[in-house]
């Protein structure tokens, strides 16, 4: 069976690396990257993410069943839509569904209409309205550019000063057309979990959940970035929660967007806080995989993911026996280039990946490209090295040992990943 995967990151590695240990999957990956280009029955396609023209056409050119979209960026342009009307089945929400990531405005409208728990927002179209209502609320409180911003659209403002700052800031066009509507958000307390669940529509099934750390610095400091490392399944979320997150989150979500007319297939990424009375809430969602979560989530998945995903297009998830787990726990880390989330170069060598692969890690490439000369860095997070274990301390401890064995130039990785679930974590070395 051949299967189609849009995007580049640790992500589309993990969903690749995930769909060829089955026999009879062969994956193209578009465009890939260094470590999709040596995964046994996978090849790269050098073609942009955005060309749907092409890419529908290679698939149908070469009979490709399943497509698979890794980032939100296609899937807000509308790529399933493009796909799938020319025939092909698409994992992955068209436009319409995929607003529940690309426009904040919208998917706290739909969270009121569902009755879903959530922090109090409002939202505005104008400087001085935002600012008038900050000034009535006070700090802390949370400023959100509506629009896709890569990743930096919220500042969690500490003061009222801050929160001003950043109206102007979404107003002036520093996010483009995203911070032409600003939604202004009640700030949550608590820990944050991430839950993905698997929809054709009708059935919702939540993955095992996953916690991330998003601050650059040890310690949850510093700048935002995409994630640095994450764990699964989060004990924080236990049984009883995730039946909660199910019942309060997931289903009437799916509900609602169906009511809306959006057939909503792939995945849906509940991003929640956990306060500490214990409730779920949720602080957005996004219409794809999580990335780094994909990288240690997929690890545990014990049948294969094609099956899921092919039972989704086909509108037949409820059809499908429960997900079957491996009884172990998941651990990965990120490695980013010096300098991420700011500025940081590129085209560093890369080596010891076979080496940290020995000590039974698996390394899923998230910025990498494969040049004749050798594997070179190609982004701000370069590896994501996850490893399964009995418990979080052996899985975590192999993690980075094998991280141990990697090198590139101004590689950088925090060393308390799973501090909450570790036992003892040394930092007196130097990082
Ligand atoms: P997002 O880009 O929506 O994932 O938000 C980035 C990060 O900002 C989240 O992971 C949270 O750490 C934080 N955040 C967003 N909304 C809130 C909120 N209402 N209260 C507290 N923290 C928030
Ligand atoms: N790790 C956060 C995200 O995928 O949005």
């Amino acid at each position: 069976m051949k299967v189609l995967v849009v995007g580049n990151g640790g992500r589309e590695h993990a969903i690749a690396w995930k769909l060829v240990q089955s026999d009879n999957v062969e994956v193209t990956c578009v465009p890939g990257n260094g470590g999709t280009a040596t995964l046994p029955q996978c090849r790269n396609m050098e073609m942009t993410q955005n060309d749907f023209e092409g890419i529908t056409r290679f698939c149908l050119v070469n009979n490709v069943k399943l497509v698979v979209i890794g980032p939100e960026a296609p899937l807000a342009e509308g790529i399933t839509d493009y796909m799938r009307g020319k025939g092909l089945k698409v994992f992955g929400p068209t436009r319409a569904g995929a607003q529940i990531e690309s426009s904040k405005a919208w998917a706290k409208a739909l969270m009121v209409e569902a009755g879903i728990p959530t922090a109090k927002s409002a939202v505005f179209d104008n400087a001085a309205d935002a600012k008038a209502y900050v000034e009535a609320e006070g700090a802390p409180i949370v400023i959100k550019a509506d629009g896709l911003a890569a990743g930096k659209g919220v500042t969690v403002a500490e003061t009222v000063g801050q929160a001003l700052t950043a109206i102007d800031a979404c107003f002036s066009g520093q996010f483009g057309d995203a911070g032409k509507q600003v939604v202004i958000e009640e700030c949550l307390f608590g820990q944050e979990a991430s839950v993905l669940a698997i929809t054709d529509g009708n059935t919702i099934r939540p993955l095992l959940p996953a916690q991330d750390h998003k601050r650059i610095g040890e310690g949850d400091t510093g700048e935002n970035t995409g994630g640095m490392g994450v764990y699964a399944p989060a004990p924080i979320v236990t049984p009883e929660l995730m039946e909660r997150v199910q019942r309060e989150i997931l289903e009437p979500t799916i509900a609602t967007l169906k009511q809306r007319g959006i057939d909503y297939c792939g995945i849906l990424y509940a991003g929640l806080m956990i306060t500490p009375e214990g409730d779920p809430k949720v602080i957005e969602f996004n219409c794809r995989f999580g990335d780094p979560e994909t990288q240690a989530v997929l690890p545990l998945l014990d049948m294969p993911l094609e099956k899921l995903m092919l039972a989704c297009v086909n509108g037949e998830l409820e059809d499908v026996d429960p997900l079957r787990w491996k009884p172990q726990v998941s651990a990965c880390v990120v490695a980013a280039s010096g300098g991420y989330p700011g500025k940081y170069k590129k085209d560093y060598p890369i080596t010891g990946i076979s080496d940290a692969e020995g000590w039974g890690a698996t390394v899923f490439h998230a910025g990498t490209y494969r040049k004749k000369t050798g594997l070179v860095t190609d982004g701000g997070r370069v590896l994501g090295v996850t490893a399964l274990g009995d418990t979080f301390d052996a899985a975590f401890a192999k993690a980075y040992q094998a991280l141990g064995e990697i090198q590139f130039q101004g590689m950088y990785y925090r060393r308390d990943i799973g501090h909450q679930v570790r036992s003892a974590i040394d930092l007196s070395s130097e990082p």
